[in-house]
């Protein structure tokens, strides 16, 4: 599968989980994990390439401003207590301005993308994408509340004993 294949693949995931969201905030966490990894890798493997060819150059730079957009609804309603009534509400809006960021992407950018690139560029692309979505949900991130700080006033930083860091050293 190319990159616009992977891509396209992964927009119903994330519509998926956006709708899941909505019905359960317990799902919000892994609805914005993915959210999050597809706007980083899709930058990274299409447009910050698409953005090269002249004829892609406007259409990936709107698509990115559009990432950072997304950005500032997500940080607000990653900010909003879960348990608050009106919570399905901010994950709505984000929802909605999603959708009609992946609908424009699939409808008119992604074409374009591959009248413009090379098949095989794109085959590679999609290779690429696929591994690092594949080794970024892989990550098993510590729960913030087991991270322990070094209260020493004096200096010397963290010790990272709580997640056993130090026995790395
Ligand atoms: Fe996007
Ligand atoms: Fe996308």
């Amino acid at each position: 599968m190319d990159i616009v294949d992977i891509l396209t693949e992964h927009h119903r995931e994330l519509r998926r989980l956006g709708q899941q969201a909505m019905a359960d905030p317990s799902r919000f966490d892994v609805f914005l994990n993915h959210l999050v990894i597809h706007h980083t890798m899709e930058e990274k493997y299409f447009y910050d390439f698409l953005v090269l060819a002249k004829e892609g150059e406007h259409d990936a730079l709107e698509a990115v401003n559009e990432h950072h957009i997304l950005e500032l609804i997500l940080k607000d309603a990653e900010g909003f207590p879960k348990d608050h009534a009106h919570f399905p509400v901010k994950v709505e809006g984000l929802k909605e301005y999603l959708d009609h960021h992946l609908d424009e992407e699939e409808q008119e950018i992604f074409p374009l993308g591959r009248q413009l690139m090379d098949g095989a560029d794109l085959e590679r692309l999609g290779r690429l994408f696929q591994q690092a979505k594949e080794a970024y949900l892989s990550i098993d991130l510590p729960d913030p509340g087991t991270v322990r700080f070094n209260t020493d006033s004096t200096g010397g930083g963290a010790t990272g004993a709580g997640l056993g860091i130090g026995s790395l050293k």
